[in-house]
This record gives structure tokens, C-alpha cells and sequence, in this order.
């Protein structure tokens, strides 16, 4: 008995503590993305010592897409080059202009414009609708193609901005995981509930099944194809808060890490 008890304790000191290692370095500060003098970014600027206004403003923000609070000009999504034109013979997802969460993260990571250029500057006043950078000097455009700076030729990047798996769930669904039938059998069936409006996700093997989560990989809810239905965008797979999930790799803001691909086969039947 006091074998076990003493494994037991020692088992659950060791989850504490990696509990307490997954949260230390989980937020923006300290990550790529935090572009004040703590980060890791490319260039960093002393003018500022807010994280999140390189991305987010609390009041007058771009909302040309459904994404929260956003504190640059979004892109054109005419102004990409998607990869169905490509024309690989298997893609069977319908795809609709670059929108939604992904222009977001284009709005740094297409290079067209300077990574410190917002809407709302820091501090009283400001405002300016065509967006003027918080450091001209020590912050320009992201270098490094075809990553991390993607270009707007999205033909080299996984899909995004098309429907999931070959269409097929709506919302007038019943909430829980889809009963019908993909377009592409190769997809696992995603989980729908409603917020507000219909949400979906696909469950990936961390955390609860049948509850959206951080670690599932994200469906975004478009209506640009006739019908609400899911879209796989960049925050599918990345959540631009959690510098944490690294492994294998040492690329950050990873759902959850790829280890054996498992990012990958959450939502591919491979
Ligand atoms: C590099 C850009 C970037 C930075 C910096 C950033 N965010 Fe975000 N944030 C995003 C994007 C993109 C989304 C939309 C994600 C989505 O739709 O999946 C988002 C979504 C959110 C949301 C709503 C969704 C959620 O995850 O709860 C909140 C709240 C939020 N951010 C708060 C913050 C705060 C607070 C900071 C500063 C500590 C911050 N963000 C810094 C890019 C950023
Ligand atoms: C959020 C769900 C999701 C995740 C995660 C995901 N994919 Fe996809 N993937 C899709 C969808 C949807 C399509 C478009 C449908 C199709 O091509 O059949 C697609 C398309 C592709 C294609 C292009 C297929 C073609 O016919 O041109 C490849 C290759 C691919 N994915 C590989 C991967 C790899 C490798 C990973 C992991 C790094 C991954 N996917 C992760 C949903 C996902
Ligand atoms: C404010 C500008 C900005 C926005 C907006 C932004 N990023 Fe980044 N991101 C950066 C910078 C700077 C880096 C560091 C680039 C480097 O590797 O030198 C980076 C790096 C990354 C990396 C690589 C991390 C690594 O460890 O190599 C990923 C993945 C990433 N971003 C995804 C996203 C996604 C997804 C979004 C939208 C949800 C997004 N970013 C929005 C500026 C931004
Ligand atoms: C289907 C899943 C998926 C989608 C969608 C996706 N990514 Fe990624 N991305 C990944 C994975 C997985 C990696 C890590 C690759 C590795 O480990 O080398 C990655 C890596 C990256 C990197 C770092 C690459 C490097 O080698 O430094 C950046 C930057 C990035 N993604 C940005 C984006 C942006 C911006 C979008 C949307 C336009 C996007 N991603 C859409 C899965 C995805």
C-alpha cells in the first residue's frame, strides 16, 4: 500500500509539474509573436511594450473579416493566388476567396505590409483607418519566403479557405458529430454545436471528445459557398496564443504537436 501511495504521489507531482511547464511558456509574451523588446520576432521594437497591439485594438477595428478586435488592414482577398489553381487532379474541396481568420494571419505573414503597421497606435489618439507603424525603424515587412513569410501566392501552402472534406455538413444539422456523408470519405466527421450559430471542429486525440477545444483543430463558419458550413483556415491548425505545443519540431503555435503527423491525420483518413 505504501508503495502505491508513494508512486501515486510521485506520478501526480510529475503531472504538476508538467502541467506547470505546458503553462509557463504558453501565452504571446516571449513568443514569435510578440514584437515588443521580450520577444523572439523578427525585429523588435522598444516604442511599445504592449504585446497584443500588434494584432488586436479594444476599439475600432478592421471587420472586413469575422476576426476578433483586428488592428491591421486586412488584405485583398482577390490578391491571392489559391491552391486550387494548381489543379492537382484529387482536391475536391470547393474553395472560396482567402477570407476569415486567415487573412488575419496573412495581414503579416503575405509580407506586403510592414509587421507594425496597425489601425489604433498605442495611446490617446492615433486612429488612423490605413493603418501607420509603431516603429518605422526597427520593424518592417516579415523576411523568409516561402516561410514564414507565405507570399500571396498561396499555391505552395496547405489549402485554405475551402470547405471541409469534400462538403457536406450544413447547419441545420443536429449538433454532434455529422451523421451524413462527406463529399470525400477520406475525412473524419467533424462536431458541430451551437453558439450564437453553428460552430464546428474536428476532435483531435487531446482533451474530451465531443467538446471544442483549443487542441481540436478549428472549422470556421463561412457562408460564401450558397450555405453556412465549415472551412479549414490557418487557425485549423495553429492558435497564434500558444507558443507551448513545439514537438517534434520546433515550429510553435502548433493545435497540438505533430507527433507521428498527428495534426494531420485528426482530420485526414490516411
Ligand atoms: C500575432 C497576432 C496576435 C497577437 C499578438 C495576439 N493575438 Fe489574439 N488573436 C489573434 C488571432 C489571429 C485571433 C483569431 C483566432 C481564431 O479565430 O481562431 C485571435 C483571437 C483572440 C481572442 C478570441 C479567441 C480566443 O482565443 O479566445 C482573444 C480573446 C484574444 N485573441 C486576445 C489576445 C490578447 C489578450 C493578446 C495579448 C496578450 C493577443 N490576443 C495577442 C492574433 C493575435
Ligand atoms: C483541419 C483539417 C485538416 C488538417 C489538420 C490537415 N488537412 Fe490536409 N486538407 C484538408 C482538407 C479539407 C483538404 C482539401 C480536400 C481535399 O483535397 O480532398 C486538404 C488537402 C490536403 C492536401 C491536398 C490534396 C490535393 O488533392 O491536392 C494534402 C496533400 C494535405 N491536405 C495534406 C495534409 C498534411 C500533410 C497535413 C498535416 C501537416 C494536413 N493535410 C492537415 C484538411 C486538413
Ligand atoms: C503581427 C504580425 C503577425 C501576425 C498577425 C501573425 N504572425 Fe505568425 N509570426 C510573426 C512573426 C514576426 C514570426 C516569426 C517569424 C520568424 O520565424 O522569423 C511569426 C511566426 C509564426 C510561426 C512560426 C513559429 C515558429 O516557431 O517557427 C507560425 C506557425 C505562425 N507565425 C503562424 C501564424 C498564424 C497561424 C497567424 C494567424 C492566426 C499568425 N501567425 C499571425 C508575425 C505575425
Ligand atoms: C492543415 C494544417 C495547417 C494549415 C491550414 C496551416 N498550417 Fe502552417 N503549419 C502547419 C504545420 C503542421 C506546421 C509545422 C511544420 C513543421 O513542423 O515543420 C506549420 C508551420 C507554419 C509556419 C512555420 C514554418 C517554418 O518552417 O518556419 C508558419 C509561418 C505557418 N505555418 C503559417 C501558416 C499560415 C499563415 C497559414 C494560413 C495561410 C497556415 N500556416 C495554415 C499546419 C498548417
Amino acid at each position: 500500500m505504501k508503495t502505491f501511495s508513494n508512486t501515486f504521489r510521485v506520478l501526480f507531482g510529475l503531472q504538476i509539474l508538467s502541467l506547470w511547464a505546458g503553462t509557463a511558456m504558453a501565452g504571446v509574451v516571449g513568443s514569435q509573436h510578440d514584437l515588443t523588446t521580450g520577444g523572439t520576432a523578427q525585429g523588435q521594437t522598444a516604442n511599445t511594450d504592449e504585446v497584443c497591439v500588434f494584432c488586436h485594438t479594444p476599439h475600432g477595428s478592421d471587420v472586413n473579416a469575422p476576426v476578433p478586435l483586428w488592428n491591421k488592414v486586412l488584405g485583398a482577398p482577390g490578391s491571392y493566388t489559391q491552391y486550387s489553381t494548381l489543379q492537382t487532379p484529387s482536391f475536391d474541396s470547393t474553395e472560396a476567396p482567402v477570407g476569415s481568420v486567415s487573412l488575419a494571419c496573412l495581414s503579416c505573414h503575405d509580407g506586403t505590409q510592414a509587421m507594425d503597421v496597425v489601425i489604433n497606435l498605442p495611446g490617446s489618439g492615433g486612429h488612423n483607418t490605413a493603418g501607420a507603424e509603431v516603429d518605422p525603424i526597427a520593424l518592417g515587412t516579415m523576411s523568409g519566403t516561402p516561410v514564414p513569410n507565405l507570399g500571396t501566392d498561396l499555391t505552395d501552402d496547405h489549402p485554405i479557405s475551402m470547405q471541409y472534406g469534400g462538403g457536406g455538413p450544413v447547419a441545420a444539422d443536429a449538433d454532434g458529430t455529422y451523421a451524413g456523408t462527406l463529399g470525400d470519405a477520406d475525412f473524419v466527421a467533424p462536431v458541430k454545436a451551437t453558439v450564437n450559430g453553428p460552430i464546428w471542429w474536428v476532435d483531435s486525440p487531446v482533451g474530451t471528445a465531443g467538446t471544442r477545444e483549443k487542441t481540436d483543430m478549428i472549422l470556421y463558419a463561412r457562408n460564401d459557398l450558397g450555405a453556412v458550413q465549415p472551412f479549414v483556415e490557418c487557425g485549423s491548425c495553429h492558435d497564434p496564443h500558444n507558443d507551448a505545443t513545439k514537438g517534434p519540431t520546433t515550429v510553435a503555435f502548433l493545435r497540438i504537436d505533430n507527433t507521428a503527423s498527428q495534426i494531420c491525420t485528426t482530420c485526414h483518413v490516411k
